[in-house]
């Protein structure tokens, strides 16, 4: 029987990759205490700032709002629904579950509905648009990074928060690095700082494994919505998911250390100065205000304008 490194019980949770075992009582401080490590060498945020935690209803951002409260932040929730609700209803089933977790905890929720909003859901606006033909993925992401932008920015959070964890971050550290992409590279960190009319970003997870917030969330009892996006199927982050899956399995660590290593080398220069800046120049879409690199319109405001 595997015990408890702290108190020598039965384990709940075995990490290979910290050689390290907990029972049920000592994970469930564990992960905080992490946490809270990682956002104070990170310099995510302090306690004083004001939070919006982008909620999907998933394992990742649920447990992150449950961690930040525990650990006495302010921290209000966002919820995008994007109207994907044919079939099993997975828009209409994930703002449920936000919902529920918000109230049985008191907590705000703020939520945007994107066909109510501009019109069209997701798979509607991705219809009509080239970018989307196929697969409404990259409409979906650029309408989500909109809408967490603008309830910042209108409702004067400091700083924006999502579920990303280490196998999320790792995959997309591979497909970069496949792709020498120097300038996502660059900016791909724990935190993008504020710009003018951006909040500042932060990834308070992006040490966590997948499974130990799964392991998290399912020893809280956080009810949560357990299908991927139906169009997720087939993703090329899933196939790197897979292959880092594979290697970790033979060299437990191998995630993280691949995902720390770059950390460090990024911070040493190895890509260019490790601001988190963009490089273009911006100026704020006549649209909507975002900052944009476009010449006129942001690609948002195009969108949902043709
Ligand atoms: P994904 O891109 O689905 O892997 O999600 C990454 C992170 O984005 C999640 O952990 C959430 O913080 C946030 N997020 C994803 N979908 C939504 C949504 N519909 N509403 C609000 N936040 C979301
Ligand atoms: Fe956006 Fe799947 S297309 S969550
Ligand atoms: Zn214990
Ligand atoms: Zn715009």
């Amino acid at each position: 029987m595997m015990k408890c490194r702290k108190c020598g019980e039965k384990a709940a949770v075995n990490m290979r990759q910290h050689k390290l075992a907990l029972c049920k009582q000592h994970y469930l401080e564990w992960v905080p205490e992490q946490a809270e490590r990682f956002i104070k060498k990170y310099r995510m945020f302090t306690p004083e700032e004001r939070i919006l935690v982008a909620v999907s209803g998933g394992k990742d951002s649920l447990s992150l709002w449950d961690i930040l409260i525990r650990l006495g932040y302010q921290a209000d929730g966002l919820y995008i629904s994007l109207g994907i609700d044919e079939g099993l209803g997975y828009s209409r089933q994930s703002q449920a579950l936000c919902e529920t977790f918000a109230a049985r905890h008191g907590l705000k929720l703020h939520v945007v509905d994107v066909a109510r909003e501009y019109g069209y859901t997701i798979p509607a606006l991705a219809e009509k648009s080239r970018r989307g033909q196929g697969k409404p993925c990259a409409v979906c992401g650029l309408t989500k990074r909109h809408e967490m932008n603008r309830i910042a920015r209108d409702w004067g959070y400091d700083v924006l928060a999502t579920g990303h964890n280490l196998d999320d971050e790792a995959a997309v550290l591979f497909g970069n690095t496949l792709a020498w992409a120097g300038d996502y590279l660059r900016r791909q960190g724990p935190v993008l700082p504020a710009g003018p009319g951006l909040a500042r970003k932060v990834k308070p997870l992006c040490r966590f494994y997948e499974r130990e917030m799964a392991a998290y969330a399912f020893l809280r009892g956080i009810e949560y919505i357990y299908d991927e996006c139906p169009f997720a199927q087939g993703a090329t982050s899933l196939y790197y998911k897979a292959i880092l899956n594979r290697m970790e399995n033979e060299r437990p660590g191998l995630k993280l250390t691949f995902y720390l290593n770059f950390l460090e080398a990024r911070q040493a220069g190895l890509f260019g100065p490790a601001s988190g800046a963009a490089d273009e120049e911006l100026h704020p879409c006549p649209g909507c205000g975002q900052p944009t690199s476009a010449p006129g319109l942001c690609s948002f405001c195009r969108l949902v304008q043709k």
